[in-house]
């Protein structure tokens, strides 16, 4: 069996080059869509660390960039999604990933019986990011399915920037009793609060400044929450906040629990924001300490 360093990442394309590499255990996978920013480092990172520290020998840690073509609800937003190969591998070799999988769209989906197969978010796929993305998180949900079916990881890293993905990815796997542990990574941030994503990149300067706002308002959530306010109430000032910010289109801005319903008495809570600024739709959220 050919060992998985030749190139530092090594770079396939196929199941089978995936396959024929000797993995060591455990495998620690991060699965994005390339445009690889800040924030995908430190998943990277993450399981860097957790790859080299878990088991008696170092582990495996496994990229993937597929820019999934069905979870994609505005056929613009797939053509123009950015293609930066060249970068993207850069930054995996400086986060020191073994194996960079980079499949075409067919490797995924090899046949129509599996693309219909689809897996369903449920009604948490419905609100928030779903109620303005009809299908898309059963996409995500299906493609994730098929990378883990395909890359076999035994821990999985997600941001928590993209917060309902994570808790949908969590459900699932329980769900499904896949033999895989999520862990959610902190999101990483710019010097302004602004959450790294590279959506970002379509921003102006002045927009970027505007953005910040968000994290803002999340911070005057945690603000609330420590002054002992009702979280109905701390949503209401902050919808005010940014409803005031004549460049700030808001979606919602809403504080739930960690599992994304309704919060009870004493449960954790967490405040999600989405807004459009400068055309770009930007989504955040932070976990609130009571
Ligand atoms: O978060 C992303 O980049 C994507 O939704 C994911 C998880 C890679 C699935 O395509």
């Amino acid at each position: 069996m050919p060992a998985i360093k030749t190139t530092n990442p090594l770079v396939v394309h196929t199941q089978n080059e995936l396959h024929v590499l000797e993995h060591k255990h455990p495998i620690a996978a991060v699965f994005t869509m390339g445009a690889l920013h800040e924030g995908h480092a430190r998943l990277m990172d993450e399981a860097r660390t957790y790859a080299d520290h878990s088991g008696n020998k170092a582990g495996t840690v496994i990229v993937t960039v597929f820019v999934n073509p069905t979870q994609f609800n505005d056929p613009d937003d797939f053509a123009n999604y950015p293609n930066t190969l060249d970068s993207d591998f850069e930054v995996c070799a400086k986060s020191d990933v073994d194996v960079l999988f980079v499949p075409q769209v067919s490797e995924i989906y090899p046949d129509e019986k599996v693309l219909a197969e689809r897996i369903s978010a449920g009604s948490l796929g419905n609100i928030l990011e779903g109620a303005a993305r009809p299908g898309h998180f059963d996409a995500v949900l299906t493609v994730v399915y098929r990378l883990i079916q395909i890359t076999k990881p035994d821990v999985l890293f997600f941001g928590e920037k993209d917060f309902q993905q994570l808790v949908l990815v969590r459900q699932m796997v329980k769900a499904l009793d896949l033999p895989v542990v999520v862990i959610g990574v902190p999101t990483v941030r710019d010097i302004n609060g602004l959450a790294l994503s590279s959506r970002n990149k379509k921003l102006t300067v002045a927009s970027l400044k505007v953005a910040s706002r968000l994290y803002q308002a999340l911070t005057l959530a945690q603000q609330g929450i420590s002054e002992g306010k009702a979280p109905a109430d701390i949503e209401v000032e902050c919808v005010a906040y940014l409803q005031a910010i004549a460049e700030i289109e808001l979606d919602y801005f809403e504080i739930l629990n960690e599992d994304l319903q309704t919060p009870k008495p004493n449960e954790k809570l967490r405040a999600l924001v989405a807004a459009r600024i400068g055309g770009v739709r930007l989504i955040d959220n932070i976990s609130l300490n009571r």
